[in-house]
């Protein structure tokens, strides 16, 4: 997938922004401050609903605005173009595909595919859980059409469980919790089976990245939890632990918690791992989800590389590039000035100042 042409109203300092990339390499230059990785963020925002920043989706506002929009027209390798968009109107969020509105957020997303390697990307490795089951279901959204109807199944379910766990007393039986636990139940083992199925199918690709940026730390392993003790299946846990959780007052078991980690032969702890390396870590990660992507959708997402030059030292950069410059991959690329790497190659170069992006003859 590629974006032709990028309109961005209202996000950050960015307003009245139209942006029409080339399919290959486009480097975004400016000084701090510039509003840079805001571009970055627009895309990111119709491939994920979300920034990579942290904070709610509403931080995007720019101040004192009323109204944020982002439209693309993105092209598939089969030629077709879409036109896709998201904004924010007073509180609603409102997602478009070719002028109508969408069925859902989870469609537009379905529609565009972004993936980031930014300044807070090793938060993939030693950050919260919650990351790599973001990483891991966004992947699945992609490829596995079948995965999000599961995934929605079970938000929905857990919702209702937690809502009868913090009512407590007499609304609180069997006969209130087993439709939910059921649904939680059947819902979950689906989306663990297809993440299983996807980390299995990923990890050669992480594989062979890894292999060229932390060839070190010698042979890596990943190891899958599922969120629960799989001594039982996910109907009789939910069963056993309703005292514990109704204490609780939320559901502590289910593909809600689960979680991946990454240990190499000469790095057995996440610990162990400098902050250097875990960013390489995530990097092989990330290229490795986009090559999968590329080896099931026969097209690459678009690559984003915030701030490559202060994220990598010069031999990294220079590898990443040479990883894309050999591939039908539409790339952006932000830094104060052009990265070492990619000076004189072919590369389309914007300039950001002060929220106003200008492509450079
Ligand atoms: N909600 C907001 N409304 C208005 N301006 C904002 C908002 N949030 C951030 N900004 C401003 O937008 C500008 C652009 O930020 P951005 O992070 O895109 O810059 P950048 O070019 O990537 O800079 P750096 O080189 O420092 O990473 C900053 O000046 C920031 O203060
Ligand atoms: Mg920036």
């Amino acid at each position: 997938m590629k974006f032709e042409s990028l309109r961005i109203a209202g996000l950050r300092c960015l307003d009245g922004v139209a942006v029409t990339p080339s399919p290959g390499i486009n480097v975004f230059v400016g000084s701090n401050g510039a509003g840079k990785t805001s571009v970055l963020e627009a895309a990111y925002l119709l491939s994920h609903g979300r920034s990579f920043r942290a904070g709610s989706r509403d931080v995007l506002l720019k101040r004192g605005a009323t109204s944020l929009s982002v439209f693309a027209e993105v092209r598939s390798a089969d030629g077709r173009v879409r036109r896709i968009g998201l904004g924010r109107d007073g509180s609603r969020w409102q997602a478009r595909i070719d002028g109508d509105q969408a069925a859902s957020l989870g469609a537009l997303v379905q529609e565009c595919a972004v993936v980031c390697f930014e300044p807070g990307s090793h938060d993939l490795i030693a950050g919260a859980s919650d990351e790599r089951r973001r990483f891991v279901d966004w992947g699945l959204f992609h490829v596995e059409h079948e995965f999000m109807g599961r995934w929605r199944r079970y938000q929905r379910a857990l919702k209702q469980r937690n809502a009868l766990l913090r009512a407590g007393g007499a609304a609180v039986d069997d006969a209130s919790l087993a439709p939910w636990e059921a649904e939680l139940a059947s819902a979950g083992e689906d989306m663990t089976a297809y993440r299983r199925t996807y980390l299995d199918r990923l990890l050669p690709h992480v594989r062979s990245f890894m292999n060229n940026v932390l060839p070190e730390l010698g042979v890596f392993s990943v190891r899958y939890r599922p969120g629960w003790d799989e001594t039982e299946d996910l109907a009789a846990t939910l069963v056993s632990r309703r005292l514990r959780d109704m204490a609780r007052g939320h559901t502590t078991v289910g593909p809600h918690r689960a979680d991946f980690s990454i240990t190499f032969e000469h790095a057995p702890l996440r610990e162990h791992l400098s902050r250097g390396q875990e960013k390489l870590c995530a990097l092989a990660c990330l290229l490795g989800q986009a090559s999968l992507h590329a080896e099931i959708r026969g097209e690459w997402p678009v690559v984003c590389l915030d701030d490559l030059a202060s994220e990598l030292d010069r031999t990294h950069q220079e590898w990443v590039v040479a990883q894309l410059l050999g591939r039908d991959v539409q790339v952006f690329v932000t830094g104060t000035e052009i990265p070492s790497a990619l000076v004189e190659r072919p590369v389309t170069v914007f300039h950001v100042e002060q929220g106003a992006v200008t492509a450079l003859l």
